[in-house]
């Protein structure tokens, strides 16, 4: 075995393997319990193993598992109709991809066909996945460097904070005015955003901002692309994040809770836009995988007959005055912040600076005393939680409990 190794990158210090899954828990090998703060990256929307997801999956292995992206199949045919009933958009077309970052990059296809232009803008600190033409959008240098996009398709536009307040909206609005009006001779395809940016450190902006680059977007002819591979499917307490907008953007990209765990991505927008992209330039193996279509419409069966939205709007309101009971106790922890059930908050050293070496502490006291963890933002300060929408009270007790000792525990370090 020596001469064999997995190239691993883990978020969470500290975390054994796991071989079992059960609605907030994963369990490694001695048969001991974490509760997953992670959510599978997000993805695990309705608990590990849920009931309805698995006899989905199991009887679409039973029927039928591949045709391939070109050959149609029932379960993808009802899948679309079930989206597009519940997606923004009064006709809707659906473009099926298999992960996040393929959501994104087809995505920015069908902006460059429909407008025929080349450049996109994205924002400061934004994350829209890793393969080499999504990762040019995000804002890390260290990941920019991998893109296969030239230097000069790409803008980053200002992104406010989550408690960066009014002046700092307008400001954002102004600089994205001014650089749009400035790249006037080569205009954008498209401005492509996150409505909360989870993965670096769940920063949310006021809906005021959201609108407002809607609105420029469409003031240049660049169309407003929504990346909700986080955001969607009832993780930040509506069904996509738009819904409480007064704005709808022209693309919606979903994927993550979609499929439970299971891997399948959309892209979401009028038939006129989507369609502008020729057939055939988005295609691949295994998009529109029947077992996955069948996990995300046992996903939306269950979401919409349980309005999970709801409860992730209520959990997650629950578990921010949790944390916000931390940062009153706590002086190392600030900036308590929630968006449905994606909540995140920062960590101070004794000299009051943003701590990473803090976070990673509290990751690891987190996991030691059997809650999953991830860190994250631009400076590695932010401790994150993502739960599963579906929670009984033991498990919310457990996981409150174990934050409160996790902070006590974490106050006492000295580095
Ligand atoms: C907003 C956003 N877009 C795209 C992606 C990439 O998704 P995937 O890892 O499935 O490729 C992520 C992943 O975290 C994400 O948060």
């Amino acid at each position: 075995m020596e001469n064999y190794t997995e190239a691993v990158s883990t978020g969470s210090p500290g975390a054994p393997r796991f071989v079992t899954g059960d609605g907030c828990w994963l369990f490694d090998r001695n048969g001991r319990r974490y509760f997953d703060g992670t959510a599978g990256s997000g993805a695990i929307s309705l608990g590990h193993q849920h009931p309805a997801v698995c006899e989905a999956v199991v009887k679409q292995l039973e029927r039928l598992t591949h045709t391939g992206c070109k050959l149609q199949s029932d379960v993808r045919e009802r899948l679309v109709e079930r989206i597009g009933e519940l997606s923004p958009y009064q006709r809707c077309a659906v473009l099926f991809t298999v992960i996040g970052t393929e959501a994104v990059e087809a995505s920015l296809k069908v902006a460059r066909a429909y407008t025929g232009r080349r450049r996109v803008v994205a924002f400061r600190h934004a994350f829209h996945g890793k393969s080499a033409g999504a990762i040019g959008a995000t804002w890390r240098p260290e990941f920019r460097r991998y893109s296969s996009f030239a230097a000069d398709d790409w803008f980053i536009a200002d992104f406010p904070d989550s408690d960066q307040g009014d002046e700092a909206v307008d400001e954002a609005l102004r600089q994205l005015d001014q650089l749009l009006d400035d790249a006037a001779g080569d205009p954008p395809a498209a401005v492509i955003m996150e409505p909360v940016q989870i993965t670096e450190g769940v920063e949310i902006p006021e809906a005021r901002f959201l609108e407002g680059v809607i609105r420029a977007a469409r003031r240049v002819g660049a169309l407003a692309i929504f990346d909700e591979i986080y955001t969607g499917f009832g993780r930040c307490g509506t069904l996509f994040y738009s819904d409480r907008l007064a704005e709808t953007p022209d693309l919606t990209l979903v994927g993550k809770s979609l499929g439970n765990g299971f891997p399948i991505s959309l892209v979401l927008g009028a038939p006129e836009v989507i369609n502008a992209l020729p057939s055939g330039i988005q295609t691949s193996t295994y998009s529109g995988f029947p077992p996955a279509c069948a996990a995300a419409e046992a996903v939306t069966n269950v979401m919409v007959a349980e309005r999970l939205w709801e409860s992730s709007a209520t959990l997650g309101r629950d578990l921010l005055d949790g944390l916000r009971s931390l940062d009153e106790e706590h002086s190392f922890i600030v900036r308590p912040r929630g968006a449905g059930l994606a909540l995140a908050f920062d960590c101070l050293d004794e000299a009051g600076r943003p701590s990473a070496a803090r976070a990673t502490r509290f990751v690891e006291e987190a996991v030691a005393r059997g809650v999953l963890l991830f860190r994250g933002g631009p400076l590695g300060a932010a401790v994150k939680l993502v739960t599963p929408m579906l929670m009984d009270a033991e498990e919310h007790d457990f996981l409150q409990g174990t934050l409160i000792e996790t902070a006590a525990a974490v106050a006492a370090w000295r580095g």
